[in-house]
């Protein structure tokens, strides 16, 4: 049996600033998600919030980039939810909803899209797991390090060394996301490549890692990340564009302990206030509002089992809710502050090209009138 897994999330309004959801709201999106259910578009799925962002995770048999699945049961739930936001006049209300009715699918139109279609439980996978981050106030280039570490580097996963099917190396897709009019993208296998991969990775403001494939099996896609730019589709500043990853887990792919082991390190990231500065990401629990200082990037991640049917184990688990993550949080906080001091100053700010869509390119342009050639 073919499943697809389709993660699609997206900022439609929060309380007091870009924070949470609202209850209603996510009730409305739940309500959409049932109703798809009920009509058999989708076979299990659950709603849940990380920072302002609603993501909805669901299994079904349609394929990616399927219309009944993005417009017909996202778009509508998101609408749905925007509605309650704009009733309950919560900020933002509609932010990541930039055209007005997608056709086909929502990719390119806001939302944040990770897809993967597989063959359920096929010989050398008898169970199927997979994982499910959610990065707020960051962009899609938050998972490179991450990813990198975790798929390419035996001091961050001894996995690469134990497994021989982890031994045999991925190949990572990567995309160029500052490439208008059609999808920019280069293939490259690792391990014999890691030092190109590195040396696109290390741009994460254009490069990002969009999948990867096992190269044991080269049919079974082991990771999917939503790297779209919405300064991009829009031409503005919009918000940011909070990325999510799905990634299948155990077997002939990394542990979760594996994957989520490079989060420790707090790497900065492009994102917080404005989307135009650059501070730590922390690691935080399912439905965790944003309330740090200067909207600090967040990151969840959870796990799921699915059965032979395409249904979900009926928990989760909150890999960075639990306490082992504590004393990570501490220091990235830490981190955090010390970025800070520093203001607006040099690294602290974002690169230039990011800083492109603010309002201060308005006030350079403004004094580059005044400057005289001496
Ligand atoms: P969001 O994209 O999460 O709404 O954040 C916008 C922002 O600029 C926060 O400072
Ligand atoms: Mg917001
Ligand atoms: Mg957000």
């Amino acid at each position: 049996m073919k499943v697809t897994i389709s993660v699609i999330k997206a900022d439609v309004g929060s309380i007091g600033g870009h924070t949470k959801p609202t209850p209603e709201m996510m009730d409305a999106v739940r309500a959409e998600l049932a109703a798809g259910i009920a009509r058999g578009d989708v076979i299990d799925g659950r709603v849940t919030h990380t920072g302002d962002d609603i993501a909805i995770i669901m299994s079904h048999t349609k394929g990616v980039a399927n219309q009944d699945i993005h417009v017909g049961l996202a778009w509508k739930a998101f609408i749905s939810a925007t509605n309650v936001a704009k009733e309950q006049g919560n900020y933002g209300a509609g932010q990541d909803l930039l055209v007005d009715a997608p056709s086909g699918n929502v990719r390119g139109a806001g939302p944040a899209v990770a897809e993967i279609e597989f063959d359920l439980l096929p010989n050398h996978r008898p169970a199927e797991s997979f994982m499910v981050y959610a990065a707020d106030k960051c962009a899609p280039g938050a998972y490179n390090l991450p990813l990198y570490l975790a798929f390419c580097d035996p001091m961050h996963n001894g996995g690469l060394l134990l497994s021989p099917r982890l031994h045999e190396g991925f190949t990572l897709t990567i995309i160029d996301m500052d490439h208008k009019g059609g999808d920019r993208v280069i293939k490259l296998d690792v391990p014999e490549r890691i030092w190109d991969v590195c040396a696109l990775l290390r741009d994460m403001d254009r490069f990002a890692i969009e999948a990867i494939h096992s190269r044991a099996f080269p049919e079974e896609q082991v990771a999917s990340i939503s790297a779209t730019r919405l300064h991009n589709i829009a031409g503005k500043y919009t918000g940011k564009d909070d990325p999510i990853a799905l990634v299948r887990n155990q077997g002939i792919f990394p542990a979760p302990e594996e994957l989520i082991e490079p989060y420790v390190i707090g790497h900065y990231v492009t994102g917080d206030a404005r989307g135009s500065h650059t501070m730590p990401i922390m690691p935080v629990a399912l439905n965790t509002p944003v309330a740090g200082i200067f909207c600090l990037p967040i990151v969840s991640c959870i796990g799921f089992s699915m059965d032979g049917n395409g249904h979900f184990a009926k928990n989760y688990v909150d890999f960075f809710g639990d306490v082992t993550w504590d004393a990570t949080r501490l220091h990235i906080q830490q981190k955090a502050i010390e970025m800070r001091r520093q203001g607006f100053f040099g690294v602290a700010m974002a690169s230039q090209t990011e800083i492109a869509y603010t309002g201060l390119i308005d006030t350079l342009k403004s004094l580059d009138k005044e400057f005289i050639t001496r």
